[in-house]
């Protein structure tokens, strides 16, 4: 990280420039990865499904027994604060929470104050090339841990999956259990069949609840799709005629090439397109909160 930082964010409870944020060695966050986390995408001055990720911190906290140290309406007004300052109108806005600073041992007491740390990403979630032009991605196994509907800070399988994007010059990683693929290294998995039907892993504790996925999958029902909820192989990716992943960083990216061989004839397909105009569509219907 450059040391000229000047974006920024919101650190234990303080609005502070990036350069002169600092975190205690002693929290369990850096010691343990005993946290958890959100990135929510802002783009053209609005905060994407934000109520649905301070909906699931709230769980993922709750879930590892982390009191949530503020309502929704604080963290939205944190978040707005966020885009003013930073003139944030296309990116994304982290938030992590870890528990809280303390003696380095496993176990740990209650009560500990929360660590919040928040930042805003300058990129351009929407409209990227890869849109376009379709992406590749390679199969990883997946080597996370068995609870994986936690958006959890401990993310070194993920980490090991994006350096092999990177080693094979792709785009991202599906993640597979056994045949079947769990999910995207940061993204959740679908495909349309040669019935049209549009086919995702069903929730479970083997992925996360994306809010990306719930909002494609309300769209996707609104243009009469038929949406089934289940694991799927990776045979039937390279047999299904379109592929694609969602997350708030992307908003959806077809796929047309897993390991090399060819997906979906190679090119972005009609269903994604349309879903994904739907999307950007909605969004620009609500209200920018900065302009
Ligand atoms: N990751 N699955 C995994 C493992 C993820 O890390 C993500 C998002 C998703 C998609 O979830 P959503 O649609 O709510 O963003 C699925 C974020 C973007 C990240 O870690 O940067």
């Amino acid at each position: 990280m450059s040391t000229v930082d000047n974006r920024i964010g919101f650190v234990r409870g303080e609005f502070v420039s990036l350069r002169d944020a600092v975190i205690p060695v002693m929290d369990r966050g850096f010691l343990f990865g005993d946290g958890v986390y959100e990135v929510t995408a802002v783009i053209e001055g609005r905060l994407v499904d934000n109520d649905h990720h301070l909906q699931r911190l709230e769980r993922s906290l709750a879930e590892i027994g982390i009191a949530n140290p503020f309502s929704i309406e604080a963290w939205t007004e944190i978040e707005t604060e966020l885009m003013r300052r930073n003139e944030l109108r296309n990116g994304l806005i982290y938030i992590q929470v870890s528990r809280g600073v303390a003696e380095r041992a496993f176990q740990y007491a209650e009560g500990l104050e929360p660590t919040v740390v928040m930042f805003p990403q300058f990129s351009r979630v929407q409209s990227n090339p890869v849109i376009e032009t379709g992406g590749r991605i390679i199969t990883v196994p997946d080597l996370r841990w068995a609870r994986r509907d936690i958006k959890s800070t401990s993310l070194l399988a993920q980490v090991m999956a994006k350096h092999a994007v990177k080693q094979a010059g792709v785009n991202e990683a599906w993640m597979l259990d056994g045949d079947e693929i769990t999910e995207g290294a940061s993204s959740t998995a679908f495909i349309v069949s040669a019935s049209n039907e549009l086919i995702t892993r069903n929730l479970s504790q083997d992925i996360l609840p994306g809010i990306t996925r719930r909002t494609i999958i309300e769209i996707a029902k609104r243009h009469g799709l038929t949406i089934v909820e289940r694991p799927f192989s990776k045979a039937e990716v390279l047999s299904a005629t379109e592929a694609f992943y969602t997350s708030a960083s992307t908003i959806a990216v077809p796929v047309i090439e897993m390991d090399g061989v060819s997906v979906g004839g190679g090119a972005p397909g009609p269903v994604f397109r349309s879903l994904y105009d739907a999307y950007l569509q909605d969004i620009m219907t609500q209200p920018a909160i900065i302009s």
